[in-house]
């Protein structure tokens, strides 16, 4: 068993099922990187306030800077028996140069350090989550432009409703993946605060200089108040909170790419790489990497909600409950990059059958609006325009007759205002051009839509 870094107090070791029990180092040893980077800022902080002398400093970041390079050697193996990993780093430093790295502590607090390295591990996190999803965006405007010619039908209640330029229709993830990169960009102001300095909770009786560490550590202050910042955890609530927000994005995605993948749509073909067969079907092609990415959204949810129900209630300052934070954390971060990765490879490959998804335009009536949109355009009430229409669609489907299927004649005995000019006016792709309003799936407007698109994940 390992000596424990607070055992003074204690007469008789603690049990080992109780050790296992208390101890995060089996999951916060990713910190490692950050926990040695903060200490490294905090030691020579130390010597710059001549709380330790610059000799002793120098010793100590040297020895840190060797301990750091060792761990990175070998990632993924730590020794067991040690609590947590800033016990483990302070054990290996005393190990390396005796009970001068015992000094290092000094002025700190496990409360306050653990809070700097997850602040520094979600600020690194995100920026690699920016740029997955900058990299996804990437690709959906690549498809997008690639399929500028294609339309299909858009869908409200999962009925054809309209047609849409299949360019529009991915856009519009673009535009949630927009928002997803807003909200994970404004969270770092939250987190770029730093909460070293705070101490144990009510601050420290060294002269500490906060401003120096928060300069050499890139953040862009220090907290105001030591009790709050030992025992805020929003940070990590927000990336979770972000984090699902993005995963019900990927789902939604996902499950629109399943459906047109079925056979009853037949809208796309997914390569091969990205499904699976059965084991008793031969001809089954699945996409279950779709269905996966889907599926982990619940578990991202989950996190986000187990951690906010941890934090509920907590009383000031620090609880050991706040050790909860990490596990979620790890996880949603290996599951958002995850599927990150495998959706943007994915929608780098789909491809489209687009003789398929125009058919599906031209079943369906969903140019029923625009019949109503060129009677008005002939001086009749909408309301009235609706009435018609609405008649003769019910008339149509009797007759198992798509709307240009009808004669003339049986227009215009619904309507004079009828005229042989209805026939261009309902085609699907005249439909999609006369929506130029700003944000709708007209050409011009979509194409203007992708310029700024590009444009935006320039920088
Ligand atoms: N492993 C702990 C955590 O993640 C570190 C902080 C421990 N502080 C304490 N006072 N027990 O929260």
């Amino acid at each position: 068993m390992v000596q424990k870094i607070w055992g003074g107090r204690f007469q008789k070791d603690m049990d080992e099922i109780v050790e296992r029990f208390n101890a995060s180092i089996r999951f916060d040893y990713r910190l490692y990187a950050q926990d040695i980077e903060g200490s490294m800022a905090h030691c020579r902080m130390l010597a710059k306030q001549k709380i330790i002398s610059h000799e002793e400093a120098s010793r100590i970041v040297d020895a840190l800077a060797e301990i750091k390079r060792e761990m990175e050697r070998d990632e993924s193996s730590f020794e067991e028996g040690h609590e947590d990993i800033h016990t483990l780093v302070e054990k290996a430093l005393v190990e390396k140069i005796g009970t001068l790295g015992e000094k290092l502590h000094t002025g700190r607090s496990r409360n306050d350090q653990v809070s700097l390295d997850v602040r520094m591990y979600v600020r690194k996190a995100t920026g690699r989550v920016l740029d997955l999803i900058k990299e996804m965006q990437e690709s959906l405007i690549n498809l997008a432009e690639k399929n500028m010619g294609l339309m299909l039908p858009g869908y409200t209640h999962l009925q054809r409703a309209q047609p849409v330029l299949l360019a529009h229709h991915l856009l519009a993830y673009f535009e949630m993946t927009k928002r997803d990169r807003q909200r994970f960009r404004e969270n770092l102001k939250r987190v770029n605060i730093l909460p070293l300095g705070s101490a144990a909770l009510a601050g420290s009786t060294f002269n500490l200089d906060r401003e120096m560490v928060a300069k050499e550590l890139g953040f862009d202050a220090i907290s105001d108040n030591s009790m709050d910042a030992v025992s805020d955890r929003d940070f990590v609530l927000e990336f979770l909170f972000s984090s699902s927000v993005l995963m019900m994005h990927l789902s939604r995605l996902s499950e629109e790419l399943v459906i047109w993948s079925s056979q009853e749509f037949g809208f796309i073909d997914l390569p091969d790489a990205f499904c699976t067969g059965s084991s008793i079907m031969p001809q089954k092609k699945n996409p279950d990497l779709l269905e996966l990415i889907r599926g982990k959204t619940g578990r991202v949810y989950g996190h986000l909600m187990a951690f906010l129900t941890t934090m509920k209630g907590l009383p000031l300052t620090y609880n050991k409950d706040m050790q909860e934070d990490k596990e979620a954390l790890f996880d949603t971060f290996d599951t958002i990059e995850d599927c990150l990765v495998v959706i943007t490879r994915l929608i780098k490959e789909i491809s489209f059958n687009g003789e398929t998804m125009k058919r599906a335009t031209e079943e369906g009536y969903l140019v029923a609006t625009d019949l109503a949109d060129y009677l008005v355009m002939k001086d009749v009430t909408f309301r009235q325009a609706h009435e018609t229409v609405g008649k003769i669609i019910l008339f149509a489907i009797n007759q198992k007759k798509e709307l240009h299927q009808l004669t003339l004649k049986e227009m215009k005995s619904f309507s004079r205002q009828i005229d042989k000019d209805v026939y261009e006016w309902l085609e699907p792709a005249m439909c999609i051009k006369r929506r130029n309003s700003p944000g709708g799936t007209g050409p011009e407007m979509v194409k203007k839509s992708l310029q700024k698109a590009k444009k935006e994940i320039a920088f």
